[in-house]
Formats: structure tokens, sequence, C-alpha cells
């Protein structure tokens, strides 16, 4: 391939009123609602860097559906995130999406997908009064494998598979050039042929993930494809936002999973649905031993089901002490429960151990039959695992939003359900901060929220013109550079991945990796993190990004990789800038401030949010106060 061919990319306009950037859940729950709410009034695009059938968080399909309400209340729910998270999350965008999230469950089951139903309702629809197989009190069991093609064939239908753009990247979003903080298109390049696509849009959906591997991963190696979250996503959601100036929430936030070692599989189901316990290395039960230690982090320690990041503050203490490995008692959950059953009924317990992971982290499956394992004879290994940025799981970070308008109060509403401070530029799923616990099915309720609305903003914006601000062709000359910088020296050197005129995708990960891991609370440092480590990363970070205008592409594919990295540079810079506003330990077991190694809830029950103004690309950072919507009792008492 020569640059002649390569370097000058063909420009594609494209004029929609809705542009959809991302193909998961959120994005397929706004495309099947907005179609609704449009008919044929209104354009509708959605793009996704990979396809459909097979992109976004679900791709590999799930065992469970983490949030379906059933006989619960949505304050209830709005309680449970609380607590999860640590008391600071928006009741009124949580409850907006309990009070909606059956229905997309119930839809899910019409179109397909099959759920698990209790004896006495075999065969019933959950619409039609049919009782799910809870595993947990909010979790029902599916047969979840097709999941996201099920999922993605509806929104497909929906709006028209000549509507649906797979195989481009999103690299930017683009404000309107006449009138201020106005969303007006975005950019993307095609990872398949030499054709750069500029969108004009009234309004855009910005759902394209949360953010992996930004910091470095335990696995290595050939290994290093796997992670929990998926690989792709890159933080796409997080730095387009920001790019053009939209607020952020929580950035700080993060979530570190304790999962099967190295294969990373799902605990959900060995948790709730087998009751099997988790031990240290000497059988010894970490969280009753270690119960004492949670109430420094009170009222939170008393929940109901104790929060995500106090649970690892009890392992990492067993492990820092040598008294690890964590082990998942498998052997005598699966004893337990086969005491009363048939030995059919036993056989079918082991095929569901294994079913769990087959479902929806096969490569769990394998690890398994590689390394000899019955989950009824041998005990697994767990592990925290690498921090990932989301905001859909039992994480909260994201981006700003407006509330529904019936229960959000006057400054956490500005016109639009779910628009972020950018007019016209929305968001959903992994992209809404201060509101985890979504999961699967409350990503796609979001969408659908987002998506009604977007249609009735449309709709009051029908004379909209967008005229995209910045030069088409010098947009398109910045992201080809990694092409330039590539052609221009790949000769210099005899071995053309070494090369002091620029860095490789690969690279430039791998560096970025290292400063979040060594200075911004990684595993290496177990998670813990202090304001001169921080100050010293973020002059990495300043240092690297100043680097990435040297970043090479050799072929299409690591154009992406090269701006998919640029993105993930920018989300963990908010990440690291949140982190050192909060001086306080908010999530002990997801990070620890060693300088402030105390729950301050006088001082901190608060949102931090931050702006990156695109006109002069400083950051600002503020603390919004904090607001319970619905009365939260953690161990009975109020607060
Ligand atoms: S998954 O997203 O990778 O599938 P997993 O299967 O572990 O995650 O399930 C996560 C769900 O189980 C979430 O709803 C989480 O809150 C819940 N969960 C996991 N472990 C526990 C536990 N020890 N106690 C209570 N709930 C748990």
């Amino acid at each position: 391939m020569s640059e002649g061919t390569f370097g000058n990319p063909e420009i594609i306009e494209v004029e929609t009123d809705i542009l959809l950037v991302g193909g998961g859940m959120a994005a397929c729950g706004a495309a099947f609602e907005a179609k609704r709410w449009a008919g044929d009034d209104l354009k509708i695009t959605l793009v996704d860097k990979a396809a459909m059938d097979r992109s976004g968080a679900v791709a590999m399909g799930l065992s469970a559906i983490n949030t379906y309400l059933g006989d619960n209340s949505p304050e209830d729910y709005c309680r449970m995130v609380s607590a999860d998270l640590m008391g600071i999350t928006r009741d009124d965008l949580v409850y907006d999406v309990g009070r909606h999230v059956d229905g997309t469950v119930h839809l899910f089951e019409e179109w397909g997908l099959p759920v698990w139903k209790s004896k006495e309702t075999e065969g019933v629809a959950l619409a039609d009064g049919g009782k799910p197989v809870r595993s947990g009190k909010w979790q029902i069991m599916i047969n979840g494998e097709g999941y996201k093609t099920i999922v993605s064939e509806a929104a497909k239908k929906s709006i028209g598979i000549e509507n649906v753009m797979e195989r481009v990247f999103i690299v930017k979003l683009l404000l309107d050039a006449n009138e201020d903080n106005r969303i007006a298109g975005a950019v993307g390049l095609s990872v398949r042929e030499h054709k750069l696509y500029v969108f004009k849009a009234n309004t855009i959906l910005n759902v394209a993930g949360g953010c992996v591997n930004i910091f470095r991963p335990r696995s290595m190696g050939e290994g290093m494809g796997r992670t929990w979250y998926p690989v792709w996503n890159a933080g796409s959601t997080y730095a387009m936002a920001a790019e053009v100036g939209a607020e952020l929430t929580m950035m700080e936030n993060r979530f570190v999973p304790a999962r099967f070692k190295d294969g990373y599989g799902p605990v959900g189901a060995w948790f709730l649905l087998f009751k099997s316990k988790a031990t240290n290395g000497f059988g010894e039960d970490y969280m009753t031993k270690n119960a004492d230690m949670l109430k420094d982090f009170a009222p939170y320690d008393t929940a109901a089901v104790i929060p995500t990041c106090l649970r690892n503050h009890a392992m990492l203490k067993e492990m820092k002490d040598g008294r690890g490995p964590i082990f998942m008692d498998t052997p005598t959950a699966m004893a337990k429960l086969s005491e009363t059953m048939t030995p059919q009924e036993v056989k079918h317990l082991e095929a569901e151990a294994w079913e769990d992971f087959l479902d929806m982290c096969i490569g769990q499956a394998g690890h398994w039959a590689g390394m000899n394992i019955r989950p009824e004879e041998t005990k697994s290994e767990l592990m925290p695992t690498e921090p990932y940025l989301l905001g859909s799981h039992s994480g909260c970070c994201g981006i700003w939003v407006s509330g529904p308008s019936d229960i959000a109060p006057a400054e956490w509403q500005w016109g639009y359900n779910r628009m972020t401070t950018v007019n016209g530029l929305f968001t959903a799923g992994d992209g809404v901060g201060a509101s985890g616990h979504k999961f699967s099915s409350g990503s796609h309720t979001e969408g659908r929220i987002a998506g009604k609305e977007m249609v009735r903003f449309c709709k009051d914006h029908a004379d909209f013109k967008p005229a995209l601000k910045g030069d088409i062709h010098a947009i398109a000359e910045e992201i080809y550079l990694p092409v330039r910088n590539y052609f221009e020296h790949k000769d210099k050197t005899t071995a053309e991945d070494v090369n002091p005129f620029y860095i490789t995708p690969k690279m430039f990960q791998m560096r970025l990796q290292k400063y979040m891991d060594e200075y911004v609370a990684g595993t290496s440092t177990y998670y813990q993190t202090n304001k001169v480590m921080l100050e010293i990363g973020l002059d990495h970070l300043r240092m690297l990004k100043e680097d990435s205008k040297n970043l090479r592409a050799k072929d299409l594919h690591e154009l992406m990789r090269a701006w998919e990295n640029y993105h993930r540079l920018w989300a963990a810079e908010s990440h690291l800038r949140h982190i050192l506003f909060r001086e306080e330990t908010r999530y002990p077991g997801f990070f620890y401030r060693t300088d402030f190694p105390n729950l301050d809830e006088e001082n901190w029950k608060c949102f931090v949010n931050s702006r990156h103004d695109p006109e002069t690309g400083e950051w600002e950072m503020k603390k919004v106060p904090h607001k319970d919507l619905v009365e939260k009792t953690y161990g009975g008492q109020a607060h």
C-alpha cells in the first residue's frame, strides 16, 4: 500500500436528523424507541465501529440480567444503587431507569430471549405473570448466549438496515459554527475502506461504552486480550464529550471487579445462585473476619448488600497481609446444593456451572478446562482486576445529564432528559454518570429514554441547520496524521516498529498503562495513590499527549487503534484529575488516597464535576451538592 492510495481518504458527507454513535445496548434501545416516536418524519442513523450483532459489553452474551425489579420498588432500587456506590448517586436518573426497566426486559423476551422460569410458571412470559428464576434480589437468570444478536436485530429492524453503518469509528464530535455550545456533527473513519465520513446532525447520542485498558492489566503477552470489560471499550464516550466541553461527573469512580483469576469469569451466579463463599488462602471467610474493619466506612457498611468496594476492601486486607490466594469455594457450595438433589439434578447443576461461563465468558470455561479444574472438586482463585471506568455496571463515572422533568430538582434538569450540558448532545448507559447498576437491561432502557427525548428535541429544533465548526479538510489531515507519520519515517529504521520518529499505538497504550498503574492507583500499588504521585502522573500524561502527535498507523486498523488510545488518554486524564480533586477515600477497595484515608461525609458527600473548555483547553473542577430524593436507610437508620 502506498501513501498515494492510503493517505487521502475520500470524504463522504452524511446528513441525518438523529445520529447514534455506538451500537451497544444503549444505542439499540435508542434506535428502537426513537423510531417509535419519529415514524418516518426523521432520519435516524446508527454508526458502530464494529458489527452490531456482537459489539459492546454484551457482545459475548450474558447468563443473567442484573436489573429486573419485579416486586421491588423503584425507591428500593435507588437505595440499593446509592448504598453500593457509597451514597453519591442521582436518585432522579436511577428512579427513571427503575420504573421503566421491566418493560424493556419484557421486550427482550418478546424478541426471543429465553428467560428462566420457576417450575410453576414454566413457559409463561414475564409480561403474563411468569416468575423468573432469581439469582438475587435484582438479578434473573437467562440463556443469554445470543442476547446481543437478539437485541441488535430488533434495533436494525426498527430503523432499517440501510441506516446502520458498521465499521466506522467516530474520532470526534463537532460543535456548531454559529450557535454556541451546540452539537452539529461528528467525523469518523471507515476501518475497512479509505473513506472519512462527515456527519451533520440535529442531535447526537454519544454511547460508545466505558473504558478498558487504561491501566496495566494483570494479563500479559498473548493473554492481554483478556480483560473483564471488553477490550474494545476505549473511553470514546468520555473523551469525545470532554473534548466538546460537556460536563463530566464522578470520573473519580472506577470499578475493580473481583473475578475468577486469569479468565475473568463472572462471580455473580456463584455468590448469589450457588450460594458459594469466598475465603482467604486458609479457608477463612474474610467478610466475617474483617467485618469490624468496614465500620470505618459507616453508614454504608450496614447496607442490605455490603457495597462492592467494601467487599474488595476486606479481600485486599487478606492479600496485603500475605494470606492469599483468595478462593471461591465451589466444591463446598455444590456439595451443599446437591444434598437434596437427585443424581440427575446434580448433573444439571454441574452443567449450569459451566453454562454460566459459556453464556458470557467463554474464555473462563477454556481456562477451567485447560487447568483441569472441575468446580465440584477444585476451588478456583479469585482476583481483584485492573480498574475500569464505566457508568452502567458497579461503577458510576460518566457525563452530567439533565434528569426527568417530573422528578429531577430544578438544578438537575435543563430541558431534555439525558441531554448533556452541550445542547443537542445526549448520552445513556455507560455514558451517564452518578447512576450505576443499570447493567444490560438498564442501559437499553436508558437508551430508550434518550431516544424518545431526542425525537422531541429534533421536532422542537426543526429549523436548525448544522454548520460544522472547523475546516473539514484540516480535520481530515489531523485524523490521517498517524498515516503520514508512518509513510514519512518508515524507511529510516530496519525494524519498522522501532523508530525514533513515531510511536506505535500499542507502545503508546503501554506507556499510558504504566503511568496509570504506578501513579494512579493501579494493581501494582494495591490501588493506592496520593497527591504527589498523582501530580507526577499528570505531568507524564501531559507529555504523552504531546507525543500523541507522533502516533503512527500503517493500516486502517492501526489508525483506529491510534485514535482509540488517544481517547483512552483523555479518559485517563479526567479520572486522574477527579481523584486528585476529591480529598478523601470514598471507595476503599477500588482505590485509596493514602493522604486522605478516611471517608469524609461532611466535606465530600457531593458530586465532583469537571469541564474541559474547548476554547482554552483548561479543566475546571467543582463540587456539586448532593441531594437524596428517596429516603435512605442503611442498617435501619435513615440518612
Ligand atoms: S458480570 O457483570 O460480570 O456478569 P456477575 O455475574 O459477577 O457480573 O454479577 C454481578 C451481579 O451480582 C451484580 O448485580 C452484583 O451486584 C451482584 N453480586 C456479585 N457479587 C455479589 C455478592 N457477593 N453479594 C451480592 N451481590 C453480588
